[in-house]
């Protein structure tokens, strides 16, 4: 059995009762929780910020992995490493210094991340691949839970399972968007070691978020 690493979005919750949504999907197993952080100006869509973040970090002990749809990023790692996220990561759309956004997070003490939109291609990651600790491949258009995963990113993921593989570094291959018990396991297959899931996590309410899980998770046995 592989051991990919289940990251429930917790922009499908209940948002009236986030904490309470987080303790129960951390109880169901989840490994790391996916924090989606949009400033409807790089997304269409807002959700929520540091502040946020800070009170929901004591509900659970498992990773926070915050993925940054915002623009831009620079005057804000310090508040998500205060406010606790493990993971900060960022699309390279967000601001014209890649690199310098990427040391700044590390030296805050997170582990950065760099998100490839459906239409960026692989090759971003080239010039940054020694300074990223995960790569976060959008198998949607970033903004909205609910959408369908588009194909075409399954090449990517070959193509960036490569390029790690190559660098030798122990580095998280993700994929977000449209992931449910039918496209993980071709996303496992194709070269992913970690899988975030909105819709598919939350289904049905809390007596589901177990079986949810182990359903994401069966894939990784194919
Ligand atoms: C979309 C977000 C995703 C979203 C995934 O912009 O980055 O994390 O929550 O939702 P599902 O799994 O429903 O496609
Ligand atoms: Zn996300």
């Amino acid at each position: 059995m592989s051991d990919v690493l289940i990251s429930p979005s917790i922009l499908s919750a209940d948002f009236g009762e986030l904490g309470a949504e987080i303790r129960r999907i951390d109880e169901a197993g989840a490994d790391m929780i996916h924090v989606d952080v949009m400033d409807g100006h790089f997304v269409p869509n807002l959700t929520f910020g540091p502040p946020v973040i800070e009170k929901l970090r004591r509900h659970s002990d498992k990773p926070f992995d915050v993925h940054l749809m915002i623009s831009p990023v620079d005057p804000y790692i310090d508040d998500f490493a205060k406010a606790g996220a493990d993971i900060l990561t960022v699309h390279p759309e967000a601001g014209p210094h890649l690199h310098r956004t990427l040391q700044a997070i590390r030296a805050a003490g997170m582990k950065p991340g760099v998100a490839l939109n459906p239409g960026t291609p692989a090759e971003v990651v080239d010039p940054v691949i020694d300074d990223v600790d995960l790569i976060l491949v959008m198998s949607v258009n970033p903004g909205f839970g609910g959408q369908s995963f588009i194909e075409s990113q399954l090449r990517k993921i070959e193509t960036l399972r490569q390029k790690i593989d190559a660098s030798g570094r122990d580095i998280i291959l993700e994929v977000d968007g449209g992931l449910n018990p039918q496209t993980a396991p071709r996303a496992i297959a194709a070269g992913v070691t970690a899988i975030v899931a909105g819709s598919a996590a939350f289904k049905g309410g809390p007596d589901h978020y177990a079986s949810n899980i182990s359903a994401l998770r069966a894939g990784a046995t194919i």
